[in-house]
């Protein structure tokens, strides 16, 4: 054990991650302490639901009184885990004000207001450290920040949400449609009550913002992140990946442009190539795949929720910033020098696959065809299969301008002898 004083922790939110990081401080105290250089000790826990039992946590500890315990003087460390923006944003405020270290999971926050909290950071001399925010356990921002802080990264190409992941991978195993995948995932707990910030892709926007910002040095906000959620996808869909060698994911896909000078962040369901790596991430499972120049492809994959993998992350970043408070060093602040600006949707380049139900007679191949040479997108594959008069026409283009890509389909939608557009995906990971 160690002379040093002990260093105080504040714990704010008790629920699935917060009971498991109180858990795992109790039962791992002697070799956080070694770790550290001095014990750590956790001094209060603030819950909004005093009376629930919480298992295996001090009752002596609980408080209601969460502003109290984030500005108490003799706190070190405040680790917030209760999510959202309000009271979340004010008791991080109030704890940088009073000279703690936070340590959050909050990934609504950081995607909205990242800035203000490492300006808040900065000024109170105070470390933020949120590697829970994005994918659970893997450790995938103290990578970006400092193992390839010597590199060049041009793309990231993740599965970060494993509520989605796991409907898409049902509906790819056995044939169902979105909504019975959906009640699949709820009975087994993978789904919430309310899924809407799963499924509309609000969480994986929310990391796809704040992988964006770390990746390229700048600053990307969840209003800059194009948005499009899975509840859209169809068992047909699926069936015409599979035709493809490709399967469905939902992707979220940060890029620096060709020319180095602007960047993108986008989530929507795309068809990936079976022998992409992503593809085999299976369940609810997440994934990033980085692309950097000098490290060339990596890969880092494992759970994206649960208490227990996510308070394995907490608590690499409560040892990191409870070293730091030891050494009197400082953790790594906002890297945003580039400054590069965000380009709206239209001018990523991406490939489609369009599915469409046009009459089978002469000349429609043509006046399809057509469409898309109007708009400058070159055709890769066609396949038709007709019946009664009526065919399926599916086309899969070339890398095109977005914004190209949706105004052949808004002409297409507009032809005659176009009955309807049966489905439109982007192909990623080629
Ligand atoms: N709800 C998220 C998921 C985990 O399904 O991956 C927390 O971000």
């Amino acid at each position: 054990m160690t002379d040093e004083r002990p260093l105080k922790v504040a714990l704010l939110g008790c629920g699935v991650v917060g009971s498991q990081v109180a858990r795992l401080m109790t039962t791992h105290a002697a070799d956080l302490a070694a770790r550290v250089g001095a014990p750590v000790e956790l001094a209060g826990i603030a819950v909004r639901r005093p009376g629930r039992l919480r298992e295996g946590v001090l009752s002596e500890l609980i408080t209601t009184d969460a502003h109290g315990l984030a500005g108490r003087p003799d706190i070190d460390v405040v680790v917030e885990v209760i999510g959202g923006i309000e009271p979340a944003r004010s008791l991080i405020s109030t704890a940088f004000e009073n000279g703690a270290s936070v340590v959050t999971a909050n990934k609504a926050l950081l995607a909205q207001d990242g800035p203000t909290l490492y300006a808040a950071a900065d000024k109170y001399d105070a470390d933020l450290y949120f590697e829970a925010a994005v994918a659970g356990a893997i450790p995938l921002l103290r990578p970006l920040r400092e193992s390839l802080a010597g590199d060049t990264v041009n793309r990231v190409l993740g599965i970060v949400n494993g509520t989605t992941n796991f409907i898409l991978d049902r509906m790819e195993s056995s044939g169902a449609g979105y909504s019975e995948a959906l009640e699949e995932a709820g009975a087994l707990g993978y789904a919430e009550a309310d899924p809407t910030a799963d499924v509309e892709g609000f969480d994986a926007a929310a990391k796809a913002a704040i992988l964006a910002g770390i990746a390229f040095h700048t600053r990307v906000r969840l209003d800059d992140v194009h948005r499009e959620g899975i509840t859209e996808v169809t068992a047909s869909d699926i069936a015409s990946a599979r035709r493809m060698g490709c399967t469905v994911k939902l992707l979220a896909i940060c890029e620096r442009a060709a020319d180095g000078r602007s960047v993108t962040a986008r989530v929507h369901p795309a068809m990936i190539p079976l022998t992409h790596p992503l593809a085999s991430v299976r369940e609810a499972y997440n994934a990033v795949f980085i692309e950097a120049d000098s490290a060339g492809s990596l890969m880092f994959y494992g759970q994206g929720a649960g208490g227990v993998p996510t308070a394995s992350a907490i608590l690499g970043d409560l040892v990191a910033a409870c070293r730091n408070k030891v050494s009197g060093a400082r953790g790594p602040g906002e890297s945003a020098y580039t400054m590069l600006p965000v380009s709206p949707m239209g001018d990523v380049v991406t490939r489609y696959h369009i599915s469409l139900d046009v009459a089978d007679k002469p000349g429609v191949l043509s006046q399809v065809a057509a469409v898309f040479a109007d708009h400058g997108v070159s055709i890769d594959t066609v396949r038709q299969q007709g019946k009664d008069g009526e065919a399926s026409l599916v086309v899969v283009t070339h890398r095109a301008p977005d914004a190209a890509l949706t105004a052949t389909v808004e002409t297409l939608r507009g032809l005659d002898t176009v009955r309807g557009v049966a489905s439109i995906m982007r192909v990623e990971g080629e």
